[in-house]
């Protein structure tokens, strides 16, 4: 494979929820994240035209007009694979398509990273290990998340259910049994950026207390291994309520949130919280099973975007060659 006149290869890699730990994690402490079924595919294909071009939703923009602003990932990702592997012979054409709402706390822009950059070294004939694939998705994500802790792109990239630090790295925890979540979206997008700069705020004007909340949230993310591997779901709702607390501290939550949270908190569920940066985004909530279907229509009538996922699920997929 040498590139253009190839097939086109198309990539996919899932979105995320994180079960403990958000925002901490940026700090050091140890976060437990597991991979949806919302999927974005990017395709990379050649072009009939005059130079290369990335797609989605009907916009288009060239990759290397640098006065766009659009589609900073898959550009940045995108420029970095053909840096490092050589510029393909003829134009291409990437293609996105998500199923991921941008902005939702679902990994979006993860997901937008790790599939660009398989999809495009792939294109070349490349197959980059986990480690230079997930630096370079990483970047993707630096390009619009500021300083992300890197458990998104882990998440997407390896699929399953993850614990991550910034220390130690992505400890794959094997499941025997899928755990069922409801995700509810909140309708308001955010940018992850924003959110870490107010956190690294509290954690300035409040130190002592901020480092053992690190502690604490790597703590409870060990008992969560525990309690998502033994299938205790009364213990790990208990432990996801415990977190919403500290995230509300840290400023990730808001009046809008609460009030979804306070929707979703019914005898149906063992707990819930934020997932992800917060500041609008989505909630999850882990539902009593028999009772997951009939939360999920109570909710979904006023959070149209919401769904029950099984985690884990698969990471990154090469979809075709
Ligand atoms: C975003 O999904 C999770 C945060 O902890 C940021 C990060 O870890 O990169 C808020």
């Amino acid at each position: 494979l040498s590139g253009n006149g190839d097939p086109s290869v198309t990539a996919s890699a899932p979105g995320k929820v994180i079960i403990t730990g958000e925002h901490f994690v940026v700090h050091g402490a140890y976060a437990l994240a597991a991979s949806i079924n919302r999927r974005v595919r990017v395709s990379v294909s050649s072009s009939e035209g005059a130079s290369s071009t990335i797609s989605s939703r009907g916009v288009i923009s060239g990759i290397y007009s640098d006065s766009d602003r659009s589609f900073p990932v898959v550009r940045t990702v995108a420029k970095r694979i053909f840096s490092e592997f050589g510029k393909p012979k003829k134009p291409v054409s990437i293609v996105v398509a998500s199923e991921i709402p941008a902005g939702s706390g679902l990994g979006s822009s993860a997901a937008v990273s790790v599939a660009t950059a398989a999809a495009t070294a792939r294109y070349l004939g490349k197959e980059p290990g986990e480690d230079l694939l997930s630096d370079i998705a990483l970047e993707g994500e630096r390009a619009v998340h500021g300083s992300p802790s890197g458990i998104d792109v882990q998440a997407s990239m390896r699929g399953g259910m993850i614990l991550f630090s910034k220390n130690s790295g992505t400890k794959p925890i094997p499941m025997d049994r899928a755990i069922q979540l409801l995700v509810v979206f909140s309708g308001k997008q955010r940018r992850t950026s924003e959110l870490i700069s107010k956190v690294a705020q509290k954690k300035k004007e409040f130190p002592g207390l901020f480092k053992h909340l690190v502690d604490s949230a790597s703590f409870f993310g060990l008992q969560a291994v525990d309690a998502a591997t033994t299938g205790d779901l009364p213990y790990l709702g208990a432990i996801m309520n415990l977190m919403e607390t500290s995230l509300s501290w840290i400023g990730a939550s808001n009046k809008s949130l609460d009030n979804l949270l306070e929707q979703v908190q019914t005898d149906d569920v063992f707990g819930a919280k934020i997932t992800g940066a917060g500041g609008g985004g989505s909630v999850i909530a882990l539902p009593k099973p028999e009772r997951a279907e009939a939360l999920l229509r109570e909710v979904a009538s006023r959070y149209s975007h919401s769904f029950l996922c099984k985690v884990p699920e698969k990471g990154l997929l090469i979809e075709e060659g």
